[in-house]
C-alpha cells in the first residue's frame, strides 16, 4: 500500500469545497493542528464552511467525532459497573437530568457525568444544582469516581480538557454562521459523550419550536447520526426523540426547576415531565437487556416508592450540598416578586412558545447571555396552563417570579405574545416522537 500524501490545510479545505471525503488522518491535520494553535482560524472557518455547504459521510463524521474526543482528557469510567450517560439536545424548563440520574442509580447503574451551564434561552443542569446552598460541582477525579461507586450517581461540570477541539470550533461556528449543521452538531455532542467514558449513552432529541431541530424529519436525522457515531465507537446508544414545543412541566427557572423536580421524584410531578423520565429510563434499562414491560415497572417504582429521591438526597450531600433543601424544597431561593399574565379571552390555550419562556426567564436575570456572566437562581416562570387546557377570560395564565422588577416588563410582553389562547381544543402534539437504537 502507498503512503497516505500529507496535504496542505489549503489543498485539505479544497478537498472539502470540492465535496470529496476526508480520510481520518486528514481530519487529524485540520482539527488537531487547530487545537495546537499551528492552523489558524481563517483556515478553519473556510473549512467549516465547506463542511456546511457539502455535509460528510457518516463515516467522516465518525471520525471527526473519534478526532475531537481524543483531542484531550479521556475519561476512564472502567472501574464501573453499567455506566449510563444521558444528553439531552437543549430545551426550555428541561429539568430531566435532576430527575432521570437519580432514577438511574436507584435502578442500579452507574452515572458519572460531565454537565453544561445554560446559555442563552436554555438552562443547564449545574445551575439548576447549584441552587441548592452548598452544592457544588467541581470535585478531585478520585473523589468523582469514587462517589459515583458509592452512591451511583456524581455530576461535574464540565471539564475545559474535555474534547477541547470542541469548545474552540464550536466558539469559531458561532460566528461563522455554521452551528447549523448536522455533521458538526453530531460530532460536537458525541465527542464530548466518548470522552466522558459511559458505554451506554442515551440521548434526548428534542423537537419543535424552542429545540435546536425545528422537524421530525431532521431530529431524526441527527439522532441517526449520533447513534451511528455511538457504536462505530462501541458504545451502547438510543435516542428518544422527545417534542419541544411548550416547556416540559410547569416550571422555568433554577430553583423552581428543583422543587419541580423533587415533586417528580416524589412521585407526583407534571405528567410530560414524568412519562419523558421514565421513557428515557426505560432506554437506558433496556440498553442493558432488560425488558421493556419490567425496566418501565421498575422506572416507575423508584419515583412511587421513593428510591430515586433518597438518592438525590446523598448525591446532593455527597457534593456539600444541603440535603434538607431536598425534603423542604420551599426554602429554596425562590424571588419575591410576583406578576401575572392574565388570559384576556376564554377558550382554550393553543400553544405556549418555548423560546419565549425561554428568554423571559433570561431577561429576568435567570440565564446567561454570555459564558461565565452571574445568574439570578431565584426568577423564573410557571405556566399555571399549558397547551389544551381551558381558561377564562381574566383567569391567570402564567406567573412570573422577578427580582425587584428586573426584566420585567420584557419578560410580560415575552410571554404575552408567546401564550396563545383561541377557541376550538388544540391537538397537543405527543411528547414522544419517535426513538432509534
Ligand atoms: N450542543 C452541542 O454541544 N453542540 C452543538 O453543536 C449543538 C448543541
Amino acid at each position: 500500500m502507498s503512503a497516505p500524501v500529507a496535504r496542505s490545510i489549503p489543498e485539505l479545505i479544497a478537498r472539502k469545497r470540492d465535496g470529496q471525503a476526508h480520510s481520518r488522518a486528514e481530519l487529524e491535520t485540520l482539527i488537531l493542528g487547530y487545537v495546537r494553535g499551528e492552523v489558524p482560524d481563517y483556515q478553519i472557518s473556510a473549512w467549516l464552511m465547506a463542511v456546511y455547504l457539502r455535509g460528510m459521510s457518516a463515516a467522516e463524521t465518525a471520525d471527526l467525532t473519534l478526532v475531537m474526543a481524543g483531542s484531550g482528557e479521556q475519561f476512564d469510567l472502567s472501574s464501573l459497573q453499567n455506566t449510563v450517560d444521558k444528553h439531552s439536545t437543549g430545551g426550555v424548563g428541561d429539568k430531566t437530568s435532576l430527575i432521570l440520574t437519580p432514577m438511574l442509580a436507584a435502578l442500579g447503574l452507574s452515572v458519572a457525568k460531565m454537565s453544561g451551564r445554560g446559555l442563552a434561552h436554555t438552562g443547564g443542569t449545574i445551575d439548576k444544582l447549584e441552587s441548592i446552598p452548598g452544592w457544588s460541582g467541581t470535585l478531585s477525579d478520585e473523589a468523582f469516581l469514587k462517589q459515583a461507586r458509592d452512591i451511583g450517581l456524581a455530576l461535574v461540570g464540565q471539564s475545559k480538557d474535555l474534547a477541547p477541539a470542541d469548545g474552540l470550533l464550536y466558539a469559531l461556528r458561532d460566528v461563522t454562521a455554521t452551528v447549523d449543521c448536522l455533521p458538526l452538531i453530531a460530532s460536537s455532542i458525541m465527542s464530548k459523550k466518548l470522552a466522558s467514558g459511559a458505554q451506554t449513552i442515551v440521548l434526548d432529541v428534542k423537537v419543535g419550536a424552542g429545540a435546536f431541530m425545528k422537524t421530525l424529519d431532521d431530529g431524526l436525522a441527527l439522532a441517526r447520526a449520533m447513534v451511528d457515531i455511538g457504536t462505530h465507537a462501541g458504545r451502547r446508544v438510543r435516542a428518544v426523540l422527545t417534542g419541544m414545543d411548550a416547556p416540559l412541566g410547569r416550571f422555568a427557572g433554577n430553583s423552581l426547576e428543583v422543587q419541580e423536580a423533587v415533586a417528580t421524584l416524589s412521585g407526583h410531578g407534571p405528567h410530560d415531565l414524568t412519562e419523558l423520565c421514565v421513557a428515557l429510563a426505560v432506554e437506558a434499562l433496556s440498553a442493558f437487556g432488560e425488558e421493556a414491560g419490567q425496566a418501565e415497572a421498575r422506572a416507575r417504582q423508584t419515583l412511587q416508592g421513593g428510591s430515586a429521591l433518597a438518592k438525590l438526597r446523598a448525591f446532593v450531600a455527597a457534593q456539600g450540598g444541603d440535603p434538607s433543601y431536598v425534603d423542604e424544597p420551599h426554602k429554596l431561593d425562590v424571588a419575591p416578586g410576583r406578576a401575572e399574565v392574565i388570559a384576556q379571552t376564554g377558550g382554550f390555550v393553543q400553544a405556549v412558545d418555548a423560546l419565549a419562556v425561554g428568554q423571559a426567564v433570561l431577561v429576568l436575570g435567570g440565564g446567561r447571555e454570555r459564558k461565565g456572566q452571574a445568574i439570578d437562581h431565584g426568577v423564573g416562570v410557571e405556566l399555571v396552563k399549558k397547551p389544551g387546557e381551558a381558561v377564562q377570560a381574566g383567569e391567570v395564565l402564567a406567573r412570573i417570579y422577578h427580582r425587584d422588577g428586573r426584566g420585567l416588563e420584557a419578560a410580560q410582553q415575552l410571554l404575552e405574545n408567546g401564550l396563545s389562547v383561541g377557541q376550538g381544543q388544540p391537538r397537543v402534539p405527543e411528547l414522544i416522537l419517535g426513538r432509534v437504537e
